[in-house]
């Protein structure tokens, strides 16, 4: 028997070659065990009417293999045989075990020895991520199409019936917590719109539900595709009760086909997965430091600065002056970059002109964007730019030169989004123009900051006459990943912000390519909450900006203080957005002591661990940060929704349990001076003054020495 065991920090992942060496199946994921694993295929029968590999919990299948079952692979050649047969090739097979930790590649050869197969498992010591990838190359002399080629199929093993956790939502209302019960049955998520979406995140965690087995399973599985394209997530319920339940995942196949010609390998994209015995919570702890570990370039302040951004503030009514009265407030604040939102290029006056023309609007910036450039920096501060270089208006000069560039199916009228079309970046010229846009923008001033945005769904995709425009999706997206990677390569220095009118493109490989995410443009601090608390169940604090406005909630307007307008944004990257030639000089004052506060905590906040307490919503809800650093602090961010602006307090004893404590050690509280441990704090909660605001408050708890420790609720 083949079994290969692959370990991460605190799990086990364990496949096995099928004897007849047609697929590997999933023998066992979860916590570490001694004991041996036997395979799943061992002893199996197929129910009736199933054939046996339809009933296996196959790691990736495709049709030809299965045959009733859901399969990752469709495959129509020219002669019309569709789908495929494998079989390994054994001595090929590369299992690499290392202190860093495990690899796995098998490669499989198709029944007509013209396709082959890699399935590639890898796993790292240092986080409890299992990452996932499928390649297929055509070594024969036909072509054959993909109509699916998903990424990875992860066999949840124990359960059938199931709680799926995910996040959905759209433009200004993006990752909102959601969870639907599976018994029988299907559930798909994904994008079509060319980008990872507003709707659905790429991911989701799979929880059993207690009524199947009584709760003998516990834990949670994670799962999540590294994708910024069109996708689909689907999670399966096998009615027969034989496979549990199925995460499939990949490049979206409604909109998508692969077309191979004789010679070329598609590359799907990554998949990872996670497995925590503590449930969601803990799935979301394994994202975090996975992200945290592995995907961000580092985690400092100085790819984490505190943000001027200008949009909220100025609209497209940018004015020398105006920008310049702007950077010096912010530099009194404690920013640390300041950066031009949109309207700064040539005609750029409403979002109906100037996309494409990416020079500096002369009537606004007579000498270029160098002196508003410089007075940034003589006042200390860096200096951002935004930018949206997949699009162009069609009063542009770059679209009345090139017309073709933008996607057009057919004859078909254009569609605008915003007043916009859309660059086809399949296309050799148009991807190397961007290229060579951002190399001039970012050498045209001292520029320390980019922020990419992108407005639109991508609606006309397909190039007609082209084979391989059914690929658009997949070409768009491996040129954008490409020309992210032109900034990351050739200007170091920039700290790049993703953003698609918001949230509309994150996603682990945004993540990786970028610093931090604009996940909104909803601002309102109650409805940013309910938002920031999804996306920090997927996605990490380091990554997540936040700007403080002026501009009360689309949703829930409700009134709330300054002070929590600012918290709300302290629990991630903190930025302000707000016209602050309106702020009074007492709330200036006011900012400047909490930027400061926040320089403080933010080592905590950026690298630190994150767990909430409660919904957005209720009368308390808790966002703890127990820091990685040696000093081992737990800041609290306490938002009191039962408390308004007159000081009226309806509800609960302002007290809370913070999670994170360590067992064996006592805490002090700095701003009550309170000792805390676990039992205390637990039994009593921790006082809070709210001295911050009337209905938020900050707290800070640093682990005492043993020895001065004294006795907790003291
Ligand atoms: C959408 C973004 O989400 C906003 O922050 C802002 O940059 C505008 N685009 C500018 O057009």
């Amino acid at each position: 028997m083949l079994q290969f065991r692959l370990r991460t920090r605190c799990t086990e992942y364990v496949v096995s070659l099928l004897p007849d060496g047609s697929g590997l199946a999933t023998d066992y994921w979860g916590e570490p065990t001694a004991a041996p694993i036997v395979p799943t295929w061992e002893g199996a029968t197929p129910p009736a009417f199933q054939h046996a590999y339809d009933a296996l919990p196959l790691e990736y299948a495709s049709a030809g293999q299965r045959h009733s079952a859901f399969s990752e692979l469709l495959i129509d050649r020219e002669e019309s045989l569709t789908g495929a047969a494998w079989t390994a090739e054994i001595d090929a097979i590369e299992f690499l075990t290392t202190d860093d930790g495990d690899l796995l590649d098998v490669p499989f050869t198709d029944e007509t020895g013209s396709l082959r197969l890699t399935l590639h498992l890898s796993t790292r010591r240092d986080h409890d991520v299992v990452r996932r990838r499928m390649s297929l190359r055509n070594e024969g002399p036909g072509t054959v199409w993909l109509p699916r080629a998903l990424t990875a199929a992860w066999n949840v093993l124990p359960s059938r019936s199931v709680a799926i956790h995910y996040l959905a939502g759209r433009w200004g209302q993006e990752t909102q917590r959601r969870t639907t019960n599976l018994e029988w049955g299907v559930f798909s998520i994904g994008s079509r719109q060319g980008i990872t979406s507003h709707a659905f995140a790429p991911t989701v965690t799979v929880v059993p539900l207690p009524e199947e087995d009584g709760g003998a399973v516990t834990g949670a599985w994670g799962v999540a595709l590294e994708w910024s394209g069109n996708w689909r997530l689907r999670v399966d319920s096998d009615p027969m009760g034989q496979r549990g339940v199925r995460v499939s995942c990949g490049v979206d196949d409604d909109t998508t086909t692969i077309m191979l010609e004789p010679g070329q390998v598609f590359t799907a994209p990554d998949s990872v997965g996670a497995f925590s015995p503590d449930g969601p919570e803990g799935v979301s702890a394994v994202w975090h430091e996975y992200q945290r570990g592995e995907l961000a370039r580092d985690l400092s302040p100085r790819t984490r600065p505190v943000v001027y951004n200008s949009w909220f503030a100025t609209s497209f009514d940018v004015r020398l002056d105006h920008q310049l009265a702007l950077a010096q407030r912010a530099h009194d604040l404690g920013v640390e970059v300041f950066v031009l939102d949109d309207g700064w290029f040539r005609g750029r006056t409403s979002s109906h002109a100037g996309l494409g023309d990416w020079e500096p609007d002369l009537a606004k910036f007579p000498h270029g964007l160098g002196e508003l450039g410089d007075a940034v920096k003589d006042l200390g501060m860096r200096f951002g730019l935004w930018i949206e270089p997949e699009m162009v208006n069609p009063d542009s000069d770059l679209f009345r030169a090139h017309p073709d560039w933008v996607y057009r199916a057919g004859d078909r009228p254009l569609l605008t989004g915003r007043n916009q079309y859309v660059l086809d970046l399949g296309r050799a010229e148009v991807e190397e123009w961007v290229a060579a846009t951002l190399r001039s923008v970012l050498s045209s001033a001292e520029i320390g900051y980019l922020k990419w945005d992108m407005n639109r769904t991508i609606t006309d995709g397909g190039r007609p006459g082209d084979p391989h425009g059914r690929e658009w999706s997949v070409a768009h997206t491996e040129a954008y990943y490409r020309l992210m990677r032109v900034i990351r390569d050739e200007f170091p220095d920039v700290v790049v912000e993703a953003c698609a009118g918001g949230g509309g493109r994150v996603d682990n490989r945004v993540l990786a390519l970028s610093d931090v995410v604009w996940v909104s443009d909803e601002v309102g601090p109650r409805d940013r909450l309910a938002i920031q608390h999804g996306y920090l169940s997927a996605y990490p604090a380091h990554t997540m900006l936040g700007l403080v406005c002026d501009i009360p909630g689309l949703r829930t307007p409700g009134d709330v203080s300054f002070a929590y307008r600012f918290a709300v944004c302290m629990t991630g990257v903190l930025g302000i957005g707000g016209d602050l030639l309106s702020w009074s000089d007492e709330e200036l004052a006011t900012a400047a002591g909490w930027v400061e506060r926040y320089k403080g905590i933010r080592g905590a906040v950026l690298d630190g661990t994150v767990a909430v307490h409660g919904e957005p919503h209720d009368h308390r809800y808790v966002v703890e940060f127990r820091s990685n650093e040696a000093d081992g602090r737990i800041v609290l961010f306490v938002f009191a929704n039962d408390r308004d602006a007159t000081g009226l307090q309806t509800g609960l004893r302002p007290l809370i349990h913070p999670g994170l404590l360590r067992d064996d050690t006592v805490y002090r509280v700095a701003e009550t001076g309170q000792l805390v441990d676990r039992a205390s704090a637990r039994a009593a909660g921790v006082e809070v003054p709210f001295a911050m605001g009337i209905d938020v408050d900050v707290l800070v708890l640093t682990p005492l020495p043993a020895a001065l420790g004294g006795s907790a609720g003291s």
